[in-house]
């Protein structure tokens, strides 16, 4: 484990990170990542617990939404943020009551009593292009990314597309999950695809229940559906944001979470080289889903 700073190509320092095991964590977000990792090792779960996986950016708390709803059988939205594995303190995620958990780290950085209890995961995924857009125009607004307030996209870009970012790079993420689903095909883990998550929101929530084992009824389904779309969500969101938001941003009039919600955004920022180098990097890493760009 080491501390590392990261810097745009002028040398000015952007972000502050935790370089372990191949990934780096911002500071001012996780804190200490080997720590943390360590007592989610030794946390004990439950086999009907959950969690929605995925590169930061990906609708990740789109995903999270639908699986509550659906677990708890309500189209109550929730008023708090996901659990985050590697974020939250180890004594509140030991107290999340519906067992329903969100992540951005890979399998083998997830606590191993999940892995081993085979708990269901939820691996959603969307297209880099889109993904790198919604990334640039969040992390400024958070606290991690305060010392890139005043980057050009064209910079950031370049920091996503080399792997430079928190996270690593989106092909490298995704990549370790479906490796990991090639290596054990009987560990229940869905993928599921943003864009067509877009297109058909009620197939996809009927996709996840089934997927979760319950018995829902048509009707909340349609319910959870409705309340899902990016509409009626981001509102709700905008104007219930959790007080819990504030160790992520200054923002406070607003949800940051919920920006634009829509395929194809990538089209109105990427240059056409830009959208190359993504292509070239997801066909380099001959990622085994289909990926989808508008
Ligand atoms: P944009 O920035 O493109 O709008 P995550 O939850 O992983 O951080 O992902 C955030 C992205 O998901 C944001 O993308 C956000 O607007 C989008 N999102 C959130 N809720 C959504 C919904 N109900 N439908 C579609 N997209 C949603």
């Amino acid at each position: 484990m080491s501390r590392k700073d990261i810097k745009d190509p002028s040398g000015k320092v952007v972000m502050q990170v935790v370089e372990y095991d191949g990934f780096q964590f911002p500071i001012r977000l996780i804190g200490d990542i080997v720590e943390q990792l360590k007592q989610l090792n030794d946390m004990p779960f439950t086999n009907s617990d959950v969690c929605v996986v995925s590169y930061p950016k990906s609708g990740t708390n789109w995903c999270y939404e639908v699986v509550g709803m659906l677990r708890n059988k309500s189209s109550e939205y929730h008023d708090k943020m996901p659990p985050l594995l590697e974020m939250f303190p180890i004594e509140k995620l030991k107290q999340v009551p519906d067992g329903i958990y969100a992540s951005h780290l890979t399998p083998r950085h997830m606590p191993k009593d999940f892995m081993a209890k085979k708990c269901k995961i939820i691996h959603i995924y969307r297209n880099p292009k889109d993904v790198c857009v919604s990334f640039f125009n969040f992390i400024k607004k958070t606290k991690a990314g305060e010392l890139m307030k005043d980057m050009e996209f064209d910079v950031f870009f370049d920091m996503y597309i080399t792997g430079q970012l928190s996270r690593g790079s989106w092909a490298g993420y995704v990549k370790e999950w479906t490796n990991f689903q090639e290596e054990n095909p009987s560990y229940p883990l869905l993928n599921l695809c943003y864009e067509d998550m877009k297109k058909d929101l009620k197939a996809h929530v009927n996709k996840v229940a089934d997927f979760l084992e319950l018995d829902t009824s048509d009707e909340l389904i349609s319910e959870i559906a409705n309340k899902c779309e990016f509409k009626a969500m981001s509102a709700y969101k905008n104007s219930n944001v959790p007080a819990s938001l504030s160790m992520m941003t200054d923002v406070k009039d607003k949800h940051i979470l919920y920006r634009k919600g829509k395929s194809g955004d990538w089209k109105n920022w990427l240059k056409v080289a830009q959208s190359e180098a993504v292509d070239a990097s997801v066909e380099e890493a001959k990622i085994p889903l289909e990926i989808k760009y508008t």
